[in-house]
């Protein structure tokens, strides 16, 4: 190997050996050993500590259980959670957090059906560092690749914006989807003709603008809070164009001549970002922000709003659906979205979507989900209100409300219309003979399969 090494690099070579021969530790010799604590010594001292003291801990009756059956384990009241299931796994002497091994059950206890690692599905934002506006105006955190490198189609930002405080004029390279979360907001922007749009949403309510659109939001008197959807998994907050940047980051000159203005126009422009800052309340009349030029507004089909809060949500036996995509939003022509109510113990039907991953964001309640991925892996996730997930195209998934209160999830896709294949549904109505011969289920069970679509299962005995 040596003689295929160049001689500048063998000098090199020799080099980073006599140094690191030279440097041996000069300075604070207590803090190291010795040699004789190198492998086997007979001197060496053993000591053979009891590890079967964990303290006193509880088993949940489902702890006990065949491992596969999988059932949820409600960890929170239990002293102790212990990292059994049926005959797998044992005890834990530490260390641990025990916080969230009680948040976290099923990574702690999974189910016998997991297998492998399909790669990370779940973001907390409380573990997302918040980004602070100016002045108590606001503040938002994201989850983007960086956190959850899976995630590469899209990204989410989760913003607030206090009473009259503005979320900066700016654009990006990605488009742009939001669902208002709380309170309510006035959004405006100019898009490439010179068409103007304006509006005011609340709760429940979608925007989307366009990649490169520039745009703003300020909150209402209330005040709001918004989580937006990015098609873009490396999106970052930290990253975009902003209004104070390109007027403090071009010669005053060539602004003055761009704007028709004398250069002391700029004199008192802001130092750096502004990004989320307090502002004059939106006027009430939202016709005095209403400007126009001769190529008019944005409206009907090109409207950057859509008022899904006025929406009815359709009722099904676990809970109810209703679905915001291009074919009633054909602006936001890449996002497809359902807003999904699970009611205790019911359970978003085993499904994946054919033409995207799937970016959900849970707004209420606590639930779990099984990611399966090709070949034969599976991960069982844990989220509660403010985690993110995320579930890469075509592997299946189901989510199962295991809290007393409702579950709120929002799912995000990109496609032209809202899909998913329901297992369900495929296996209903697969000629029978050939799902009994694949599976071996009996004729009497696969006739109690769901022909149509249950999209949420009600809970069991309910
Ligand atoms: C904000 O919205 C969430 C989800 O709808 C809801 O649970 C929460 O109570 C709301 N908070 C306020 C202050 O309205
Ligand atoms: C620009 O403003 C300065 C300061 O107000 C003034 O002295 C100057 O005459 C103005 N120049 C033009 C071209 O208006
Ligand atoms: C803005 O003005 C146009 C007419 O120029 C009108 O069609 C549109 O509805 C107005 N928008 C708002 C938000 O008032
Ligand atoms: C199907 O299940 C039955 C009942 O356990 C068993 O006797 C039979 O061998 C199984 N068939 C196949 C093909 O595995």
């Amino acid at each position: 190997m040596v003689k295929h090494l160049s001689v500048p690099r063998l000098a090199l070579l020799s080099l980073l050996a006599i140094g690191s021969v030279d440097c041996a530790p000069a300075s604070n010799p207590g803090l190291r050993g010795s040699e004789d604590l190198l492998g086997y010594n007979p001197t060496n001292v053993l000591s053979q500590e009891n590890t079967d003291d964990v303290g006193d801990y509880e088993l949940l009756p489902g702890q006990k259980e065949d491992a596969d059956i999988g059932e949820y384990l409600d960890f929170s009241n239990v002293e102790n959670p212990q990292p059994i299931r049926g005959s797998k796994g044992g005890t834990d002497p530490g260390p641990r957090t025990p916080a969230l091994d009680k948040l976290f059950s099923d990574r702690l206890a999974p189910p016998g059906t997991d297998k492998g690692d399909v790669g990370n599905a779940q973001w907390s934002l409380a573990l997302s560092k918040v980004k602070q506006g100016k002045q108590n105006a606001g503040w938002s955190r994201q989850q983007n690749e960086n956190v959850l490198p899976d995630a590469e189609a899209m990204a989410g930002v989760d913003m607030r914006l206090e009473p009259g405080g503005y979320r900066e004029l700016h654009w990006h390279v990605a488009s742009e989807w939001a669902l208002m979360l709380n309170g309510s907001a006035r959004v405006q922007a100019v898009q490439e003709d010179g068409k103007t749009f304006v509006d005011d949403v609340s709760k429940g309510d979608v925007w989307f603008f366009p990649a490169g659109v520039p745009h703003s939001i300020q909150a209402l008197e209330g005040g709001c809070e918004f989580m937006l959807v990015f098609d873009d998994g490396s999106f970052s907050e930290d990253n975009t164009f902003l209004a104070s940047e390109i007027i403090a980051h071009n010669p005053k000159s060539v602004l003055a001549q761009n704007l028709n203005v004398n250069v002391s126009a700029f004199d008192n422009i802001p130092d750096g970002e502004l990004f989320i800052f307090p502002g004059t309340p939106a006027p009430k009349d939202i016709e005095k922000q209403n400007v126009t030029s001769s190529a008019g507004t944005l409206q009907g089909k090109e409207s950057y709003t859509y008022h899904f809060s006025e929406q009815e949500a359709h009722e099904v036996a676990g809970g109810s659906v209703k679905i915001v995509d291009p074919l009633t939003f054909p602006i936001a022509s890449k996002f497809s979205a359902a807003l999904v109510t699970i009611k205790p113990g019911a359970l978003r039907e085993m499904h994946w979507h054919p033409h995207s991953p799937e970016w959900s964001f849970f707004i209420s309640g606590t639930a779990r989900a099984t990611l399966f991925k090709p070949p034969n892996t599976a991960t069982t996730f844990d989220y509660h209100a403010g985690d993110v997930g995320y579930f890469p195209q075509s592997e299946s998934h189901y989510v199962q409300n295991v809290g007393d209160d409702d579950v709120i999830l929002l799912e995000v896709l990109q496609a032209d219309h809202f899909a998913d294949i329901s297992l369900g549904q495929w296996l209903a109505l697969t000629p029978h003979q050939i799902v009994k011969d694949t599976l071996n289920i009996s004729e009497e069970d696969i006739n109690k399969f769901p022909t149509e679509k249950p999209v949420v299962v009600a809970a069991v005995g309910s």
